[in-house]
């Protein structure tokens, strides 16, 4: 991952803007991030040689704030781009919307030599970036991001899909994208809540990679909140290298990807509980994070401290850090489910005091989980 910072006369908008490059050999692509840089996603399309003829995906909400500055820069860069809208919500990303993007594709003529752009959220850039992966067996695909979240996870990395009714992501491709363009301007419209949901994942990156990244998350933490740019584009770059780094290592989550998956044991078991919707997977990952560190404790590969410091920065950050009250027996039931159970043996992330980690197989997680939630009530 190549890092590339752009000298004062390439500032034209007050914060500095910064370039990473994922390296994936010829599948390669440049990750732009700065703010107020929407309108020159043309100018970055056509570093990358992007196809001219291209279909925007996005949704109604996105697209009615967004839309016209992108639709503007596409032109400006001699690019002639119409517009999918698919509905707004977790519950389109199915395989009937797919398919009505497939049909606009279909009937507006579009080919091999043309190209997606996916402008929105996660739930935009994996069906989007999956119908970019399916279409006339691939055409190319960028990554226009707009919430926290798909900025600094879901935008980078390439897995791609669509929701099937018996679960989350069973349909999917590894399909990298030609290009990243992060605009921590657009998250100004984002929810608060959206906007705390991905500053959990952000969090995630330096809990299990980077002990500097997460000191410097605690002592700006009321700059990231205010959205002041500076702070944010770092932060997000900070994110995405690490992201970037992980994802070169280990493309297809053989091994070292999984570790991206720190706090999403206990936290998917508090979705599946809670029901899907009553918590937004960043809040539940929150969570997840504070039961993955008290089992770190609780094995001796973290510190007490350690635990306090990363549930104050949660909170501090405005996610929830305490598991709804369901049973012991409800939350390893839900764990059982889990994807991450290998032949039999759960196996979570956990981390090494904060800025490492290690998957680790829990051989007797009734036991482990049972000191968990009693040490929990003890931190109150
Ligand atoms: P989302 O895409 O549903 O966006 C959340 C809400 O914010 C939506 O209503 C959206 O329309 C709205 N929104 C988006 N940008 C906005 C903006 N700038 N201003 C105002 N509103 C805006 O949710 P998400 O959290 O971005 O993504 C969740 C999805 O990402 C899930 O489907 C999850 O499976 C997927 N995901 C994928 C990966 C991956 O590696 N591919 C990683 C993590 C999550
Ligand atoms: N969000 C986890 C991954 O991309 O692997």
């Amino acid at each position: 991952m190549v890092e590339e910072q752009l000298t004062a006369v390439q500032r034209p908008f007050g914060v500095s803007m910064k370039k990473l490059t994922v390296g994936l050999g010829d599948r390669s692509y440049p990750i732009w991030i700065g703010a107020d840089i929407l309108a020159r996603l043309g100018e970055a399309l056509r570093e990358v040689s992007f196809p001219k003829r291209i279909a925007v995906v996005s949704n109604p909400t996105v697209f009615e704030r967004y839309g016209e500055t992108v639709l503007d820069s596409l032109g400006n860069a001699g690019m002639n781009a119409s517009v999918i809208t698919i509905p707004d919500g977790e519950s389109h990303k199915d395989l009937q919307t797919l398919e009505t993007v497939y049909d606009a594709l279909i009937a507006g003529g579009f080919d091999r030599g043309s190209a997606l752009v996916a402008l929105g959220g996660g739930v935009v850039g994996d069906l989007a970036g999956f119908a970019a992966a399916t279409f006339l067996r691939g055409i190319p695909f960028a990554q226009v991001p707009t919430t926290l979240l798909s900025q600094v996870d879901s935008s980078v990395g390439g897995k791609t899909g669509v929701n099937h009714r018996l679960g989350k992501n069973l349909i999917g491709a590894f399909y990298q994208p030609m290009h990243v363009h992060i605009d921590v301007a657009t998250l100004r419209s984002l929810p608060a809540r959206e906007f705390a949901a991905g500053m959990a994942e952000v969090v995630k990156y330096g809990v299990i990679r980077d002990r500097e990244f997460f000191d410097q998350l605690a002592t700006s933490r009321d700059r990231l909140l205010q959205q002041e740019p500076e702070a944010l584009v770092e932060a997000v770059k900070r994110s995405c290298q690490i992201k970037a780094d992980v994802v070169e290592s280990d493309e297809k989550e053989s091994s070292l990807r999984a570790i991206l998956n720190f706090g999403h044991t206990f936290g998917h078991a508090v979705e599946t509980l809670s029901g899907y919707g009553e918590f937004r997977h960043g809040e539940a990952v929150a969570i997840g994070m504070v039961a993955a560190a008290l089992a770190s404790r609780s094995l001796g590969l973290c510190s007490r401290e350690d635990v306090l410091e990363i549930r104050d920065l949660l909170t501090a950050l405005q996610l929830p850090t305490t598991p709804p009250p369901f049973s012991l027996e409800a939350y390893l039931k839900a764990m059982g489910r889990d994807k991450k159970v290998k032949g039999g043996m759960l196996r979570m992330v956990l981390n090494r005091g904060i800025g490492d980690c290690a998957i680790t197989e829990i051989p007797d997680p009734e036991t482990l989980f049972r000191n968990v939630l009693s040490e929990w009530n003890s931190l109150l």
